[in-house]
């Protein structure tokens, strides 16, 4: 059982997504635990105010340390214990990557605080946050979207979770290279034929073409994860 807390100002957002298809079946299946909490709760003033301008200026709005702070120690007392990993998703974090998911399912209990507006107090950071991650090279408006991509990715390690006919080791990025192309009935399709090669039974000849199609797709598609891929081939 992996449990996850979800810290964030927009609680639907999560909530929707995991209300929903693999993420709620994990849950059902008692495999997955998680818990989407309102910072806002935490706020003291009569608006719930949970930003404030940067000190030293600049555009935008900073999300203040004390309700965040007072969130964080109310679900986890500390962050020092050792099955735990607290996640802050953003554009300054390290690469996240299929690597990265398979290790941090081995966790027992991962937190993720999501952020917004220009970003998060730095005091409140230091003092929780194990590992800042982003999810690629480009810019979102907060943590929420990216909490859940990397949950996916994440949960789909956990035992249980996927049947057992779908495996982790014939997928996509497992040895290094893309997946290759599937097909299913009918045979011939709009005058389009399946490849041959997959109507014969070859078991050898079928895994043969599989590979070389996602040599090929991965060559085209992903020169930076080819080059990898032929590097690790030569050792
Ligand atoms: Cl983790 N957060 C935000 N706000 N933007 C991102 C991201 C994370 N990863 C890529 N862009």
């Amino acid at each position: 059982m992996l449990r996850v807390d979800i810290l964030t100002l927009f609680p639907h957002m999560p909530e929707s997504v995991l209300k929903s298809s693999m993420l709620k079946r994990a849950q059902e299946k008692k495999i997955l635990q998680v818990a989407v909490h309102d910072i806002r709760q935490m706020a003291t003033d009569k608006h719930r105010t949970c930003d404030d301008r940067p000190f030293g200026g600049g555009a935008g709005m900073v999300l203040s340390p004390e309700p965040i702070d007072k969130l964080a120690q109310k679900l986890f007392k500390s962050n020092k214990k050792k099955s735990f990993r607290f996640i802050y998703p953003s554009p300054q974090g390290k690469l996240f990557t299929q690597e990265m998911a398979r290790q941090l399912s081995q966790y027992k209990h991962l937190a993720f605080l999501c952020g917004h507006y220009e970003g998060v107090d730095q005091r409140v950071l230091d003092r929780w946050v194990t590992d800042e991650v982003s999810i690629g090279d480009y810019v979102l408006t907060g943590g929420e979207l990216p909490t859940l991509v990397m949950l996916d990715a994440i949960v789909r390690f956990v035992p249980g979770v996927l049947g057992n006919e779908e495996s982790h080791d014939f997928e996509s990025h497992k040895d290094g290279l893309l997946e290759y192309p599937q097909y299913t009935r009918p045979a011939e399709f709009k005058k389009m034929k399946v490849p041959d090669i997959l109507l014969t039974g070859n078991h050898k000849a079928i895994a043969k073409w599989r590979l070389e199609q996602a040599i090929k797709r991965t060559q085209s598609q992903r020169p930076d994860l080819y080059d990898r891929y032929k590097a690790s081939e030569k050792r």
